[in-house]
């Protein structure tokens, strides 16, 4: 529908603010939850292509955060079991859940070609803009 086409587009366009702003933001994208099937789907990105345009909850970091409902910092990729590599030029990611009248509806997710670049004030500007995000829903 247009008002999807539109929100897309603003979607769009906030994964490049902050891809084009934070140098360490190498990759910014969207997933969105279908709690009858229990996947994630990759939205709107910024970055490399991936595979992963479909993820079970509870796979990869995306993953267990759809069931998890918290952000997830991971400083060090390789120090993660339950990780889904896209690029092997990632090296760190953080994923922050996207919450709509309190339901998470799916996550920003952001990978880092450094180690370790995430902070508090990540988290809270990343809950901010997801906060922001959730008015278009
Ligand atoms: N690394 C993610 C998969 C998505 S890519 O980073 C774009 C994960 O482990 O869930």
């Amino acid at each position: 529908t247009d008002s999807q086409k539109n929100r897309d587009e603003k979607l769009l366009a906030v994964c490049k603010l902050l891809n084009e702003n934070v140098e360490y933001y190498n990759w910014v994208g969207f997933y969105f939850a279908n709690h009858d099937t229990k996947t994630l789907h990759l939205g709107p990105y910024v970055g490399a292509e991936t595979d992963h345009t479909v993820i079970p909850f509870g796979k990869g970091i995306c993953g267990q955060v759809a069931e998890s409902n918290a952000n997830f910092v991971v400083p060090d990729v390789k120090a993660q079991d339950n990780y889904i590599a896209c690029s092997l030029t990632v090296k760190s990611e953080i994923v922050v859940p996207l919450f709509v009248n309190g339901v998470n509806i799916g996550q920003i997710d952001i990978d880092s070609h450094v180690i370790d670049p995430f902070t508090e004030a990540d988290e809270r500007f990343l809950e901010f803009v997801n906060q922001e995000v959730a008015k278009l829903f």
